[in-house]
């Protein structure tokens, strides 16, 4: 069967319940073959306010519902994943390149966030506090923020909106999604199973387009409230800036430079297999990517040396092809920039043991590529490099390992290996980070509170503090006379 056969394949815009086009378009491209898949409308200020009037209209029918009732809804979307999970892995693996495997994961996950939230809604506790006086009463609950917006990455087509939009339906919220224009047809193969399961029209709405009228246009907006975005910190920053004038509630998650420790008493071998897992997922482009590689003296080049064995076994192809591990880069300038790093890294004294180029099939796919004696002026080391490359540095100790890990501006994710109970305590409690994995690669979870502290963002995503992002505290405060 052609991907376009799938029953909820789209290539329209969903708002408001309708399908809708608006005679501009955009290709969507194949990163593995560069050939054109379909096209997509390229939306803009009007047809973005059209959207926030349709998500407004629906907000007071939506926020009316029983928590239970909007839980049925979930679930529903829940189950059409699930059932879709296959097809929608093959339909991602098409436009984004990943891995198939990978790509089914990926669904599996986006698919636990709206079970998680469907959950979660109707979990929404308030409080009441003792009053200040024998005549007061005061309750505090949780109400729905009201129109919100979501600006989604490339890298994880799915995920990172259903993590967006299940919190925000469970709370009460109506939403509008803007997909990266490289992956809109996950996002809107997730609206078509939205709309299977009865979502109201106009609750959960998806436009495609450039950012830049629709970014300005959603965050202009006073019927807007909040805005959740994944991607860079420069253009989360920006964000921020345009959501000031309205004072929006916002979440952002942003770009990491994550250290992974490994000292001299950790299992090894478990931490290449972890560290395999967290480098090079996605083909390196993660914003938790293990970025900067710190290995304790003592067992260096023995850790090197089994690295380069791992990585020689990975398989670097189609990602529609089942046997892929690791698929193109999304874009030209993505391998540019591991390029980049590893010419300086190399200048500097960096010597690659494995992979170091672009992979014989052309097109954007890179070598997975290990680098040695890597140190803390290369480019590799203050940047993420969102490619296949890990870089290995040397540490003597536990205070030059924390002081090397926390000289970053971003604090997303960390990994830290060891067995000895006193290192992780001490360690994991001095790394300036949102997540820490100890003894594992593998953090991502929708029970688990997703985000980071200062270059990479505000705000946390799945758990139960997920939902608190789409809601505001009200409290009523009670005279209570005494007759
Ligand atoms: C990301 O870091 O880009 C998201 C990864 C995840 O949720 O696992």
């Amino acid at each position: 069967m052609e991907f376009q056969d799938f029953e909820f394949f789209k290539n329209q815009c969903l708002v408001g319940g309708q399908w809708l086009s608006n005679g501009q378009s955009v290709n969507v491209l194949n990163p593995a073959s560069g050939e054109v898949l379909t096209q997509v409308p390229l939306f803009a200020e009007q047809e973005t306010q059209q959207t926030i009037t349709a998500a407004a209209n629906a907000l007071p029918g939506w926020r009316a519902q029983a928590a239970n009732e909007r839980a049925k809804y979930l679930k529903a979307w829940h189950q059409l994943l699930i059932k879709h999970s296959e097809q929608l892995a093959y339909l991602m693996s098409l436009e984004q390149g990943k891995p198939l495997a990978e790509a089914l994961g990926e669904i599996k996950y986006a698919a636990s966030y709206i079970e998680w939230f469907a959950e979660e809604a109707r979990r929404v506790y308030g409080q009441t506090i003792p009053g200040h006086g024998r005549d007061k009463r005061i309750v505090v609950s949780h109400e729905p923020v009201g129109v919100c917006a979501a600006i989604t990455p490339w890298n994880f087509p799915a995920a990172m909106i259903t993590r967006k939009v299940a919190p925000a339906l469970a709370a009460g919220c109506t939403i509008i999604v803007k997909p990266a224009l490289e992956t809109p047809l996950t996002a809107l193969a997730l609206a078509a199973l939205a709309q299977q399961a009865g979502i109201p029209d106009g609750v959960f709405n998806v436009i495609t387009g450039n950012a830049e009228p629709i970014g300005e246009t959603l965050t202009a907006s006073t019927v807007v409230r909040k805005l959740s975005f994944t991607g860079s910190t420069p253009v989360g920053a920006k964000l921020m800036a345009a959501c000031a004038p309205t004072v929006k509630k916002i979440s952002l998650e942003l770009g990491g430079n994550a250290p992974f420790i490994v000292f001299e008493d950790a299992d090894i071998n478990l931490a290449v297999e972890e560290l395999i897992k967290s480098k090079f997922r996605n083909a390196g482009q993660t914003c938790i990517c293990a970025n900067r590689i710190y290995v304790q003296q003592g067992i260096y080049q023995h850790f090197s040396k089994l690295l380069a064995a791992r990585v020689a076994e990975l398989n670097v192809g189609v990602g529609t092809e089942p046997s892929t591990d690791i698929g193109p880069l999304i874009s030209e300038s993505a391998v540019q920039k591991v390029e980049q790093q590893l010419a300086d890294g190399v200048e500097k004294g960096g010597q690659v043991i494995i992979g170091g180029k672009r992979h014989a099939l052309g097109g954007t796919w890179f070598e997975p590529t290990v680098l040695i004696n890597a140190c803390e002026d290369m480019l590799c080391a203050k940047q993420e490099t969102f490619g296949p490359m890990a870089p290995l540095f040397s540490f003597e100790n536990e205070e030059q390992v924390i002081a090397e890990a926390n000289n970053t501006e971003f604090g997303l994710a960390a990994y830290l290996f060891s067995n000895n109970v006193n290192v992780i305590t001490r360690v994991s409690e001095a790394l300036e980070y949102g997540m820490v994995g100890i003894n594992t690669g593998v953090i991502s979870t929708a029970v688990a509170p997703f985000g980071g502290i200062k270059a990479s963002g505000s705000g946390r995503e799945g758990s139960h503090f997920g939902i608190d992002e789409y809601t505001e505290l009200k409290y009523l405060c009670y005279h209570i006379s005494d007759q």
